[in-house]
């Protein structure tokens, strides 16, 4: 075992793959130490640069003697010219079907088309139209403001309990009991219906906003919003004004959060 790890076709075979474990494996473990970010190395960095500047050191090193070069490429030697020996020349063989075959393999799988779904890009938040009609009417989003809130922002009561019933109705089973997107049809749908519960959806948006997208929902988004299928219904049709009005004090109340206020 000693005589075999001293030999220079071992030593060299060693040292590559432990190089390469390092450059693959150890490199990402000692940056995510450091950094807390994993970086892995990049493939083309791994074998146009490092692997080759590895090889290159170890063919320097076995060929740094007369003795080290010859001892080096002794087996090597074996390998390709011996004639008597069976198993040597089983290995050949073997080695000669085996090596063109990985190579075939290596080029198909380039080669192979990838099929991987093109990048889901889908704007969460586009910009909303300026107006909307409803029922006919026009209705100006950038002034609109809810009518079943008070001075301070403050909602009717009995408009917050109509609209917790509307909700309980209506949006419970995508939006889930308790707006977190944990509705009975929530697994099933991509996007998943939005979690209220999340800073990063009502908190961040205006009343008007969210009147926008009850009203009209996945239908009528932008283009850049559509990217893959919302189930979002429209609720106009459904819902009056009045109701989504209400529905709309339910979501913010139960969530315990306030609608962002135009212009802030
Ligand atoms: C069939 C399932 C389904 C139902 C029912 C449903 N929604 Fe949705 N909703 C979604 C999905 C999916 C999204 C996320 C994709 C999107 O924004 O269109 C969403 C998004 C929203 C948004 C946008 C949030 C944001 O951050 O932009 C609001 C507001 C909303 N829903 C309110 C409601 C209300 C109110 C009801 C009941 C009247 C309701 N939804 C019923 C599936 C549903």
């Amino acid at each position: 075992m000693i005589s075999l790890l001293k030999h220079k076709l071992t030593q060299f075979i060693l040292v590559l793959v432990l190089a390469f474990l390092i450059f693959q494996f150890a490199v990402p473990q000692i940056s995510l130490l450091l950094t807390g970010i994993a970086a892995p190395v990049p493939a083309h960095l791994v074998w146009m640069i490092y692997m080759p500047a590895v090889t290159l050191v170890m063919i320097l090193f076995v060929s740094s003697s007369e003795m080290a070069w010859a001892e080096f490429r002794a087996p090597l030697r074996t390998l390709i010219v011996e004639r008597e020996r069976r198993s040597v020349i089983g290995l050949r063989t073997a080695l000669l079907i085996v090596l063109p075959l990985l190579a075939g393999l290596a080029a198909f799988f380039q080669i192979q088309p990838s099929v991987s779904p093109p990048a889901e890009l889908r704007s969460v938040h586009p910009a909303p139209p300026s107006s909307i009609t409803l029922e006919g009417e026009s209705i100006e989003l950038q002034t609109a403001h809810n009518p079943f809130r008070n001075e301070s922002g403050a909602p009717d009561l009995a408009a917050l309990a109509e609209g917790e019933a509307i909700y309980g109705q209506r949006c419970v089973y995508c939006h889930g009991d308790a707006l977190n997107s944990d509705g009975i049809f929530a697994d099933a749908l991509r996007p998943r219906p939005a979690n209220f519960t999340d800073p990063g959806t009502i908190a961040q948006l205006t009343e008007t906003y969210v009147f926008w997208r009850i009203a009209k929902g996945a239908p009528g988004l932008p283009p850049e919003g559509k990217g893959w299928n919302s189930a979002m219904p429209a609720w106009e049709g459904t819902l009056s004004e009045a109701d989504i009005w209400k529905v709309i004090l339910y979501l913010y109340d139960a969530t315990n959060q306030f609608p962002r206020v135009a212009g802030e």
